[in-house]
């Protein structure tokens, strides 16, 4: 894939913005309904889906890094959770659109949201994902995670050290 950009989400472009909200429909709706079985159903998913992003972009502990191919779309972002008051920062999303994968674009994106949290001053970077989402989970392995416990909904958590700068 040629010509895929990652940066940081320019919050004050509402055009980007609202390709945001599409995708992480996508990726909490559609993926996610499909992989951890919620109960809810997908109108609500959308509703629940559009009110952590609407609250997450208000949130200045939180940074979402956008990946874009050659024509501006967005095919990917990553979800990055960096609280004041903790050593660990949380890559709380990652996700690809489906024609995009397998061309690296997670791993950019892993390596931009890990340069944010390193620069932040944390020391580790966590994720969770469910036993279900074999990609993620593959992909946690290959950017270096360990996988620590899962809970009774499927979850398991990942850990990663990370050098500091
Ligand atoms: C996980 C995901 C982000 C990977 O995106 P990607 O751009 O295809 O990943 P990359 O090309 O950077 O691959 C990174 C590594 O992950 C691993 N990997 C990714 N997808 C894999 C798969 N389906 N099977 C096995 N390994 C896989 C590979 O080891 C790969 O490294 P390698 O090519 O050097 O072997 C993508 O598959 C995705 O979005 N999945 C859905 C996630 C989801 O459900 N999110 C919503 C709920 S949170």
């Amino acid at each position: 894939m040629d010509e895929i950009t990652v940066s940081l989400l320019n919050r004050g472009n509402r055009a980007e913005t609202e390709s945001l909200f599409d995708l992480h429909r996508v990726a909490q709706v559609e993926e996610h309904v499909e992989i951890a079985r919620k109960a809810e159903g997908p109108a609500e998913r959308v509703k629940m889906a559009d009110d952590s992003l609407s609250n997450n972009l208000v949130n200045p502990a939180v940074a979402y890094f956008v990946a874009k191919d050659a024509a501006g779309n967005m095919i990917g972002y990553a979800e990055l959770y960096c609280p004041a008051d903790s050593d660990e920062a949380w890559l709380d999303d990652l996700f690809v659109v489906p024609p995009a994968r397998g061309h690296n674009l997670a791993q950019k994106l892993m390596a931009a949201a890990e340069n944010q949290a390193v620069s932040l001053g944390k020391g580790v970077l966590m994720a969770s994902t469910h036993r279900r989402n074999l990609s993620t989970q593959a992909a946690n392995k290959r950017f270096g995670f360990t996988e620590l416990s899962e809970d009774e909904d499927g979850l398991i958590d990942y850990r990663k050290s990370l050098s500091r700068l």
